[in-house]
């Protein structure tokens, strides 16, 4: 089966938006009650017409002042971009020139890679999908790949697959950056859903790029409100020509400044909520006799599943769990060499979603689609 004729036949996005009682766990959106205060502000900000005005080029100052303080780098520098994915594509336009190789993995999120590619700059995807790999890159694998002027495209927490970085792991992987005068962008999409996080910038100030997102721990996504953060020197290489110099949503940025100011209590629920989910599909998945969780305690607001062996393809899958009013996605969206064998299944939403997608993972015949169990001709 092609690429095209699944997406072809697949549902669109606006076809899913219109099924109110679709349980979206496809995209690692959050779907939680957000927190009161940044619904007021972003009411506030409406009622106040402040659409009608242009934001500040880099996003309003007191956003950027608690972004670094989140993350706890003082005295960087701070952009807001349109999402984090903006702010992506601005690095890999901006810096492309000077670029001899874009480095990442796969599975992985592919959007960076294609963008440096539009721009004549080759891609390595190093294979990170076994046990031996631990589902995450080693300092050993990247040294084969790893040249002068490299950009190093590091997803930690990984979006799919749910590992993530310790600090050893990562001055290794730095020393060898060092050394090649490379770049790293350290995404930290997921930062906020894994038990401790170490951030590249840390390690190597000088030359990392912190890109942050307000999509995940948030629930922002439809707002498109992101960040990338550096050092100063380094960040002025993007910030010279701002890729939306007319700023960023402006009513997004006041939910944001909301959100960070409640940040504790909200991420204690969220992360609650999310570990709960986990732990429910992760159970049925053991139960059902099909499939495997990749990586547990995933430190992202996901699982991986590997389907593989028995016979049905990750867009089956899929749509068997559509055919419950379940939206998980397709392993084939991440990852060239390993989609068919995985599907992702999102855990930031509400619990009595992830119990349907337990219980509808439970009709999933382990013989294949068709099969005995299968009463929902998924094929
Ligand atoms: C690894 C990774 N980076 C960036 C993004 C995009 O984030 P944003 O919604 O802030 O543009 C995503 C979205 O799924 C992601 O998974």
């Amino acid at each position: 089966m092609t690429t095209a004729a699944v997406t072809s036949r697949a549902p669109s996005f606006e076809a899913l938006l219109a099924r109110p009682d679709l349980a979206w766990m496809g995209q690692n959106t959050t779907h939680l009650e957000p927190p009161p205060e940044v619904v007021a502000a972003l009411l506030d900000s409406t009622r106040r017409h402040e659409f009608q005005w242009y934001a500040p080029a880099l996003g309003f100052e007191e956003l950027r002042e608690l972004i670094a303080a989140d993350l706890g780098l003082p005295g960087r520098a701070v952009m807001i971009t349109d999402g984090a994915v903006g702010g992506l594509h601005h690095i890999c336009t901006a810096l492309a020139s000077g670029l001899s190789r874009l480095i990442t993995t796969d599975p992985g999120w592919p959007w960076p890679g294609r963008f440096v590619a539009l721009e004549g700059v080759p891609v390595t995807a190093v294979g990170v999908y076994s046990d031996e790999a631990g589902y995450r890159l080693s300092a050993a694998a990247l040294a084969e790949v790893i040249e002068p002027r490299s950009l190093l495209y590091l997803i930690d927490p990984l979006n799919p697959l749910g590992s993530s970085y310790g600090r050893t792991e990562l001055e290794a992987i730095v020393a060898l950056a060092r050394a090649h005068d490379a770049i790293i962008v350290h995404d930290c999409t997921y930062r906020h859903f894994a038990d401790g996080h170490t951030l590249v910038a840390e390690l190597y100030p000088e030359a990392t790029l912190t890109t942050y997102s307000f999509s995940k721990w948030l629930g922002l996504a439809g707002l498109r409100l992101g960040a990338v953060v550096g050092d100063p020197a380094l960040l002025e290489r993007l910030t010279a020509t701002p890729s939306n110099p007319l700023g960023a949503n402006i009513c997004a940025q006041r939910a944001a400044i909301a959100g960070l100011k409640v940040k504790e209590p909200w991420l204690r629920e969220l992360r609650a909520t999310t570990r709960r989910n986990q732990r429910t599909v992760a159970a049925a998945v053991e139960r059902s006799g099909f499939g495997r969780v990749l990586v547990q305690p995933s430190q992202g607001n996901f699982l991986a599943i590997d389907i593989s062996g028995h016979g049905w393809t990750a867009d089956q899958v899929c749509a068997g769990l559509l055919d419950q009013d379940v939206f998980i996605r397709s392993g084939t969206y991440q990852s060239p060499a390993f989609g068919e064998r995985f599907v992702k299944v999102s855990t930031s939403v509400p619990p009595a979603w992830a119990d349907r997608c337990a219980a509808a993972w439970a009709t999933l015949d382990p013989a294949g689609p068709g099969g005995p169990l299968d009463q929902n001709g998924a094929s």
